[in-house]
């Protein structure tokens, strides 16, 4: 859990403990997070425009009948401009002009044109923190949506101990990592992914089949992890000997053409992750009964072409997934072979394997796996369990589902 290229806009109130703010400054920015600041006139009394400016590498804002920005509207133009406000230290006296909506100088008014989430981070003496009017504007404020962090009991500058200390830097990090994760999993449980799992099975009689080795464990792995991170998945997976757990959606076929089928009823969907090992041939004739010896004289079979299921859902006019990823199991030429499939499946991710080796790929708990992205970007995944490569392609999914998306990390 990181946090990282998030704008934070600190509002610095008029309080003892403002020396504070800096600190929480210079751990936003140490982790490429970008800060703007508001100082209140009392604010000012506490910290230096200078210090503040200094550390952010930005202006510092204070009055907002500035000449020099006032094009800009910055009462407006920061709040659009943040992800979170927080107000730090937020004074007693702040609190009552937040709770009566007062809009007297730049800090209240951006708040009061803001549909951002404003965190209020409490600091003050003991007594003015248990004041039944400050814990009324508490209770008003939290009402009104107004998140808060703190105050914790401790010794103050004043020398009394009890409520009313601020929360340190340290802990508002944590606060702020915690609150944009959860903004992420809120995003993932939004998600729907299939994913498609397993050999076919391509009858020449009612018993005699084509297939191939594929025990579908890395399908399935990739659906465990996929809905571990929140996503609402489905599995559409050929015969295994996989016992599944019911927590997961599954869709069980028989032939390509069954899979074919589930896939299409399947869409739309955000993510389609085809790990299934999909037969390209069936046999033309299915015949109704065994096969008898006398018939099996048949010098050879034939085949018919199965439907393209990676390319059918990756090329979908109408229900491409926003991130489509192939697999592609190879014997010989991985890297170049995989490229290959990548661009004329119009994947946006492949996962390349070996399928040559015995002690990973197919029908093993293990897998070593080549990432690759549609940028020609390539991460390298040395064996590892089946569970361990799942989660590490899903993690790469989610990031690249979230690409453009500055707040997901
Ligand atoms: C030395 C000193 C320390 C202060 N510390 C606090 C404080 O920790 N918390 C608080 O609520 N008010 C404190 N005050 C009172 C505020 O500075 C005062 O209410 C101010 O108007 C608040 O400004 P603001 O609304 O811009 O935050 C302090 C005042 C002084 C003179």
């Amino acid at each position: 859990m990181t946090l990282k290229n998030k704008k934070i806009l600190i509002i610095i109130g008029g309080g003892i403990a403002a020396y504070k703010s800096l600190d929480l400054i210079r751990l936003l920015r140490k982790n490429n997070n970008e800060v703007k600041t508001i100082l209140t006139k009392s604010g000012k009394e506490f910290v230096t425009p200078l210090s503040v400016t200094t550390l952010t590498n930005s202006k510092t804002f204070e009055n907002i009948f500035d000449k020099d920005t006032e094009a800009e509207i910055d009462h407006i133009s920061l709040s659009r401009w943040a992800d979170l406000i927080i107000v730090m230290p937020t004074t007693a006296n702040f609190m009552t002009k937040l709770s009566i909506g007062k809009a007297e100088d730049l800090a209240t008014t951006v708040i009061l044109a803001s549909n951002k989430n404003i965190l209020l981070v409490p600091a003050m003496n003991v007594r003015m923190w248990t004041h039944k009017a400050t814990q009324n504007n508490v209770k008003n404020l939290k009402n009104y949506g107004y998140l808060f962090i703190g105050p914790e009991k401790g010794e103050m500058a004043c020398g009394e101990y009890g409520e009313g200390k601020m929360s340190s830097p340290r802990q508002i990090f944590k606060y702020l990592e915690n609150y944009f994760y959860k903004k992420n999993i809120v995003k993932i449980n939004n998600l729907k992914a299939l994913v498609t799992a397993g050999p076919t099975k391509e009858y020449l009689d009612p018993v005699r089949y084509i297939s191939n080795d594929s025990s579908g464990k890395q399908g399935y792995e990739i659906a465990l992890a996929l809905k571990r991170f929140g996503v609402e998945t489905t599995l559409i997976t050929g015969p295994t000997n996989l016992i599944f757990q019911k927590e997961i959606k599954i869709k069980k076929i028989v032939s390509a053409d069954e899979m074919f089928e589930e896939v299409k009823n399947t869409l739309p969907v955000d993510i389609a992750i085809c790990a299934a090992a999909v037969s390209d041939f069936r046999p033309i004739r299915k015949n109704k009964n065994k096969l008898k010896k006398s018939q099996r004289k048949m010098k050879s079979i034939e085949w018919k072409e199965n439907r393209d299921i990676l390319d059918f859902v990756s090329k979908n006019n109408k229900y491409r997934p926003k991130l489509v990823v192939g697999f592609s199991a190879e014997t010989k030429d991985l890297n170049k072979n995989a490229i290959l499939k990548l661009k004329n499946k119009n994947c946006d991710l492949i996962i390349a394997n070996d399928v040559s080796k015995k002690d990973t790929g197919f029908n093993s708990d293990y897998n070593s796996v080549q990432i690759i992205d549609n940028s020609g970007k390539v991460q390298t995944l040395k064996k590892n369990k089946k569970s361990f490569i799942a989660n590490k392609i899903v993690e790469t999914v989610l990031k690249k589902f979230f690409v453009n998306d500055r707040n997901f990390n």
